[in-house]
Order: C-alpha cells, then sequence, then structure tokens
C-alpha cells in the first residue's frame, strides 16, 4: 500500500475515533436528540429524513395487517353462519377480553343471551343448552378477540415508527386514516350487533349494518395492500411517487363494489337459502318476485331478488376483472394470474354455496375468497397506475 495512503486511512480513523470519544465522554448530548424524539402524532406528519425512512419494514408490517385482516373476515363469517354473532350481548373492550371463567359466569352470560329474540323465538325452542351456547360464545369472542389483536398490530407498530420518525413522506396521513378505520370498525361491529339485542324482536341482525361491517373490513384490506405496494416501490426506488388510481381502475373497483354489497345483502338477509339450484332459481330463470313494497324497497329487501341479481353481476364483475388482468399483463404477471384465479374460484364457490344449501365451510371459503379477490384485485389496480404512468 502506498505510504500516503496508509498515512490518510490513518488520519481518518483517529477522526472517527475522537468523534466516538466525544459522543461516549458527552454521551447525553449525542443521545439526547433521539431520546428527545417524542411520540406525538405530530412525528406521523413530520417528513422523515431519507436515512431514518424504513418503507421496506412498514410494507412488510402493513402486509402482516392485512393478513391479519384477510383472517377476521373469514371468522366473521363463520361467526355469522353458524348463529354465533348475537351471543356477547354487551360491548367490553377491555374486560371482555377474558370469557367466562366460572360455571356461574357462564350461566350469568347464557343468561343474558336468552333475553335475546333469537333465542326466545329460535335458538331456545330448538333446544339450546348450556354447551351449545359455549360453542356460539367462542366464534364471537375469537372474532372480538382478533379485532383487538389487529388494534394492537397496527397501533404498537404505528407508535415506533412514529418515535424514530421511520414513517416515510407523506404517508403518516394515510396511516392515521387506516388507524380511525380500524377504530371505526370495532365500533360499527357493536352498532351491527346492538341491532340484534336488547327491547327488540329482531331474530338477525340488521343486513345494511352487517354489509357496512364487511365492505369496511375489505375497504380497510384494500388500503393496506394499496399503500404496501407504494412502500415497496418506495423501498426500492427513493424517487418513486405513489401509484396513482386509473379511470379504467375506478371502473373495476365500481362494479366489484356493487357485487361484494349484493353478496353482503344475501349473506345478511339469508337470502342463500332463497333457493338451492343453479342456473336456474326454484326451476325459474327470473324469479317470481313481490314487488308490492315498492321498487326500492324490494331492490333493498327482497331475497329472491337479490339472490338473483348477485349470482348474475357476478358474470360483469368477471368480465370486469377479466380486463383490469389484460391490462396488467406485462407489468404484473403474479396481479394477473391472481385476479384470475380469485374470481374463478369466487364463481365456483358461489355456486357450490347456493347447491349445497349454504354449507357452513363452502359459504366460509366463498367469504375467505372474496376477501383475497379483494386484495389481487387492489393489486392489479396499483400495478395498472404505474404502468399507465410510465407509458
Ligand atoms: C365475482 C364473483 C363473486 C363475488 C366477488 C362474490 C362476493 C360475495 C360476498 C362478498 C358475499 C358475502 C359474504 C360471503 O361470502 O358469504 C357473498 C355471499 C354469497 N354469494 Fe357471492 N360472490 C360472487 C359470486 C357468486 C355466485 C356466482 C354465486 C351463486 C351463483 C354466489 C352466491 C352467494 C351466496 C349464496 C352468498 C351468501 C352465502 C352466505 O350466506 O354465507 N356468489 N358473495
Amino acid at each position: 500500500m502506498p505510504i500516503h495512503h496508509a498515512k490518510a486511512g490513518l488520519a481518518r480513523f483517529a477522526r472517527v475515533f475522537a468523534a466516538n470519544r466525544l459522543a461516549l465522554a458527552g454521551g447525553r448530548a449525542q443521545i439526547a436528540p433521539v431520546m428527545a424524539t417524542s411520540v406525538s402524532v405530530s412525528n406521523l406528519f413530520r417528513p422523515a429524513p431519507q436515512t431514518r425512512a424504513r418503507p421496506l419494514a412498514a410494507a412488510r408490517w402493513l402486509e402482516i395487517v392485512a393478513a391479519l385482516v384477510v383472517l377476521i373476515v373469514l371468522v366473521g363469517g363463520i361467526t355469522r353462519l353458524t348463529e354465533s354473532g348475537l351471543s356477547i350481548t354487551e360491548w367490553n373492550v377491555v374486560s371482555g377480553i377474558l370469557p367466562p371463567l366460572t360455571e356461574s359466569a357462564w350461566q350469568a352470560e347464557f343468561a343474558k343471551y336468552r333475553l335475546t329474540a333469537e333465542y326466545r323465538m329460535e335458538s331456545g325452542p330448538a333446544g339450546m343448552d348450556l354447551a351449545a351456547f359455549k360453542f356460539i360464545f367462542f366464534w364471537e369472542w375469537f372474532h372480538r378477540i382478533l379485532g383487538r389483536v389487529i388494534g394492537l398490530a397496527f397501533l404498537l407498530p404505528l407508535i415506533g415508527f412514529a418515535a424514530w420518525r421511520a414513517i416515510p413522506p407523506g404517508y403518516g396521513w394515510r396511516l392515521m386514516a387506516m388507524f380511525a378505520l380500524i377504530c371505526g370498525q370495532g365500533a360499527l361491529g357493536w352498532y351491527m350487533v346492538s341491532s340484534g339485542v336488547g327491547n327488540t324482536d329482531l331474530t338477525d341482525v340488521s343486513h345494511f349494518r352487517l354489509s357496512a361491517h364487511l365492505l369496511t373490513a375489505l375497504f380497510l384490506l384494500a388500503g393496506l395492500v394499496w399503500t404496501s405496494r407504494d412502500l415497496r416501490r418506495l423501498a426500492a426506488d427513493p424517487a418513486a411517487r405513489p401509484a396513482p388510481l386509473t379511470g379504467a381502475s375506478a371502473l373495476v373497483a365500481g362494479v366489484l363494489f356493487v357485487q361484494l354489497l349484493l353478496g353482503a345483502w344475501v349473506a345478511g338477509l339469508n337470502a342463500g337459502h332463497a333457493a338451492y339450484d343453479w342456473p336456474l332459481m326454484n326451476g325459474r330463470l327470473v324469479p317470481q318476485v313481490d314487488w308490492s313494497g315498492g321498487v326500492l324497497w324490494t331492490l333493498t329487501h327482497d331475497p329472491f331478488l337479490i339472490q338473483f341479481l348477485h349470482r348474475w353481476w357476478a358474470f360483469v364483475a368477471v368480465a370486469a376483472l377479466v380486463w383490469l388482468a389484460r391490462r396488467v399483463r406485462r407489468a404484473d404477471r403474479f396481479a394477473n394470474i391472481a385476479v384470475h384465479t380469485a374470481f374463478g374460484t369466487m364463481v365456483l364457490l358461489g355456486i357450490a354455496t347456493v347447491m349445497s344449501g349454504v354449507s357452513l365451510w363452502i359459504a366460509a371459503a366463498h367469504q375467505l375468497v372474496g376477501a383475497l379477490t379483494v386484495a389481487a384485485t387492489v393489486r392489479a389496480m396499483h400495478s395498472d397506475g404505474l404502468a399507465r404512468r410510465a407509458a
């Protein structure tokens, strides 16, 4: 090694060493700026310096939360299909974490459930005992526990990212909006359950509230997938901008939204039981519908009409999804395959749900793949935005 290189290297080493000693000696002065990084909401909006932003870690965190949301959608479907949703008649965010632990606590919980119209008119006459009550209680309790887990799985890392100012510029408000959605979802869930407990003769929750609860979960999932895609791009290229929403993607999202809404109403009205044959409905191509309540009421309440619309609008949704998948087939082959697989499975499971007389596991799988269809579609929409901007 030439002598002047060695000298320069030694000088650099000495400078770094001296700086480190200074840092150690005046530890407080060096450490203070880090400690002073307070956990405050304003940290979410203060741009993180390039060196501190952690887009890849943030993307992975959001993907984990997205997986938890898919799981809770499945568990929510099982809760609904096993008629478990009204088994917990109160909303206690903290004290509700533990299930009843003693025999008398179980009896007290069962006594509260026995006051509901669902018990008086349906499960009671069907002979529900404490063991059967414990089964339905489990699903509702598990669903609510998962809701809390999602809240914490979002909030705790959010605090960590904010404290270390590791949130990339421009993402703070999005993360806050998603956290607000998670909190709102808990409140909406209770608003839904409250329509079937207390002083009411309803044996089921309102199908409007049920659809709002399901669609909000799917909207949150969409936000998580979209934002994690943006963050992954940012990790690969620090100059990357968030993907725009194209007109085509907005149109596809609108068509899919109608299908998801109709599906949620079919579920909420138990309209899957309106007909068990396919493609005919009770032997007819177009079912007999009683329009005497008016067009709007019939369109939003009649189980035959809503099942009919859901089973055939599916093919409009399929056409829209094929179009979107084709648009991104070069830019994102994975999304192309995922969208095709998702809607194909969805249609087959939908038909199987009808023909099996709404069998629990087939219907639950339909709900699970519904969430995966949303995730695949959002990924394709995101790639469509990037591809159009690059074109
Ligand atoms: C792109 C295609 C489809 C999408 C995105 C879709 C979406 C949905 C969604 C979100 C629900 C509510 C939750 C649940 O899954 O139970 C639902 C329910 C339902 N769907 Fe579909 N669906 C599709 C196709 C179909 C088809 C083709 C049929 C029948 C021929 C069908 C029959 C049903 C039935 C019977 C329910 C109620 C099931 C229950 O009570 O749990 N779906 N659908």
